[in-house]
């Protein structure tokens, strides 16, 4: 099993003060919302932290409802206090290593910020034939994903970039490419990579229309 370091409520809490700092990302949630179906009613937040995407989507689809879900004691208790007076929001417990609860039903969007990429590829691959049926038809798996570089001097440049100078074990960074091609082998369609800054990448799918 390899090391995920979310549990310590210390990795936590240093990312939650540089979260806002992370460059561009801003610009990748703006991108995000855009590709928001209309009329979303039902949103799902996978690895949702403490609510950032969530509080955006709710920002863009006021009338929507949010399952904002993560398994991080931490991450968990700062969501639900950020959401604690809001109706439209279920903070749930859930480890992405384990499937999607089919009881979740159905959602008019998925969407995730960083979060996926701290799963093995093969489960990337398994997550996302998931989230194809948790979707409604036309519905958006909206994910803004840490990619791997190309290359190891892009890796370094963007490293650089982040101020980071250790490498995070929890991450295990795939290719757009791959990412597209197991969202593409889920059954989703219109696939694309619809913004990128260095390894930072949204990609975006759509289930079928009926
Ligand atoms: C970089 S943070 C991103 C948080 C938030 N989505 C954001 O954009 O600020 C990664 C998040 O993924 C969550 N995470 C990592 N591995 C997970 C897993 N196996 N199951 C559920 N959540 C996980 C962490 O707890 C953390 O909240």
């Amino acid at each position: 099993m390899h090391e995920n370091k979310w549990m310590k409520p210390d990795h936590v809490h240093q990312y939650l003060e540089r979260a806002g700092t992370i460059p561009h990302r801003t610009e990748g949630e703006a991108v995000l919302v855009e590709h928001l179906p209309p009329q979303a009613g039902r949103v799902l937040d996978l690895g949702t932290g403490n609510g950032r995407l969530a509080a955006i989507v709710l920002d863009a689809r006021p009338r929507c409802d949010v399952v904002a879900v993560d398994f991080s004691p931490a991450m968990l208790d700062s969501a639900r206090e950020r959401f604690a007076a809001d109706a439209r929001v279920e903070v749930a417990e859930h480890d992405l290593d384990d499937s999607l609860p089919a009881a979740w039903g159905r959602f008019d969007a998925v969407v995730s910020s960083f979060a996926i990429h701290h799963v093995s590829d093969v489960r990337k691959a398994a997550l996302y034939a998931e989230v194809a049926t948790h979707l409604h038809a036309g519905g958006a798996f909206l994910n803004l994903e840490h990619v791997s570089s190309p290359t190891e001097a892009l890796h370094r440049e963007f490293m650089q970039a982040m101020g980071s100078t250790t490498e995070d074990p929890s991450n295990h960074l795939a290719s757009v490419d791959d990412n597209l091609e197991w969202m593409r082998e889920a059954g989703l369609v219109d696939v694309d990579c619809a913004w990128k800054w260095r390894e930072l990448a949204l990609l975006v799918g759509r289930s079928p229309q009926a």
